[in-house]
């Protein structure tokens, strides 16, 4: 039996995310926790569709959280305020790191073994503040906790594809590691499969291009919201792929699937070759290609050989990183 809780149900990402879960014949159990009202509805419109997993959707009241996390294998968190124009991701910080703080606590303590996805943003700073939540109740383990970047290494591989005239935007793997925001993500054009034949101009825009993509479709959305079926897509492309999608996942993963590989910002101290990434990038959070198994994050794949532009970006990205994990271990430390 697998049950999968989606926090911030009823929202922009965790509608369509909801959906695509819906849709899992892996999935189980489905329950829906958001803090509108408006949930409910969201709820009776999916439990219509005739597919395996069951539904139940809960509201703050009555328990609503303990409810939806209580036997959870994996809690997705797109619970949050998105940026609207001329923001960044920082700036979301005042608001959602209260709302993971509490949505944090609640897995702590009904669910502490599950895999945690964090979309939330900042996800720089999210992250940190789940994985201090979860130490300040003695249940952290590194390997189940996730940030959601794998919206940045979907974008490589379309953008990539579409300098290429390639029809088949995902044949095209560009590894993308750091954070999740602006100088913070690091596309490694070196490391792509197939190897890609752009001028070294070519590569500098189209960094630029994965790093602001987010703005792209803020600016495009003008003011009514971020990135959400290309994100609700990135997040279930990391909890599953079935048919219709071309890899599997962590879903596959903890099913003893094995060699499945993908990005995602963890804390690496704590998965096997973590510690040597932690090392060498000097920060203890950072997004790197994951192989996952059934306890999660299996292993941490080395950075591989940086070429000077890309080691570059990496000095530019560390400054901003460190800030960011600061910031979000300091707000939960500040409490204690
Ligand atoms: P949205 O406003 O459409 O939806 C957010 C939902 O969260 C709303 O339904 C709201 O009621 C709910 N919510 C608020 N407080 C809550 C709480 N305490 N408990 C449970 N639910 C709560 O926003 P969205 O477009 O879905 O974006 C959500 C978040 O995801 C934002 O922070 C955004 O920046 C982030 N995001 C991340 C990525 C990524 O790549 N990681 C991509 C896109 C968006
Ligand atoms: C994205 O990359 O699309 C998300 O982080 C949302 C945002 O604010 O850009």
């Amino acid at each position: 039996m697998v049950k999968v809780a989606v926090l911030g149900a009823a929202g922009g990402i965790g509608q369509p995310l909801s959906l695509l879960c819906k849709m899992s014949p892996l999935i189980d159990e489905l329950a829906l926790y958001d803090v509108v009202p408006a949930l409910t509805g969201v709820a009776v419109d999916l439990s219509h569709i005739a597919t395996k997993a069951q539904l139940n959707s809960h509201l703050p009241t009555d328990d609503g959280l303990k409810k939806a996390l209580t036997g959870s294998d994996f809690v997705i968190i797109p619970a949050g305020v998105p940026r609207k124009p001329g923001m960044t991701r920082d700036d979301l910080f005042k608001i959602n790191a209260g709302i993971v703080e509490t949505l944090a606590t609640g897995i702590a303590q009904f669910c502490p073994k599950a895999f945690i996805l964090v979309i939330s943003n900042p996800v720089n700073s999210t992250v940190p503040i789940v994985a201090e939540i979860m130490k300040k109740h003695g249940v952290f383990d590194p390997r189940r906790l996730f940030g959601v970047t794998t919206l940045d290494v979907i974008r490589a591989s379309t953008f990539t594809s579409q300098l290429h005239e390639c029809t088949n935007p995902t044949q095209y793997t560009v590894p993308v590691v750091g954070g999740h925001s602006g100088l913070t993500i690091i596309p490694l054009f070196s490391q792509a499969e197939p190897a890609v034949k752009l001028s070294h101009e070519a590569i500098k825009k189209l960094t630029i291009r994965i790093q602001f993509g987010g703005d792209e479709v803020v600016e495009a959305k003008g003011g009514s919201g971020s990135a959400t079926l290309s994100m609700a897509y990135a997040g279930f492309k990391y909890v599953y792929s079935g048919s219709f999608l071309r890899q599997a996942n962590l879903l596959h993963a903890v099913h003893g699937e094995k060699g499945i590989i993908e990005s995602s910002y963890v804390h690496l101290s704590g998965i096997p070759g973590g510690e040597n990434v932690s090392k060498l990038v000097g920060i203890d959070y950072f997004s790197v290609p994951i192989e996952l198994g059934p306890d999660g994050a299996h292993k941490a794949h080395p950075l591989g050989e940086l070429s000077d532009y890309e080691l570059n970006l990496l000095e530019k990205a560390r400054p901003e990183l460190k800030g960011n994990v600061a910031k979000g271990v300091e707000f939960i430390s500040q409490k204690s």
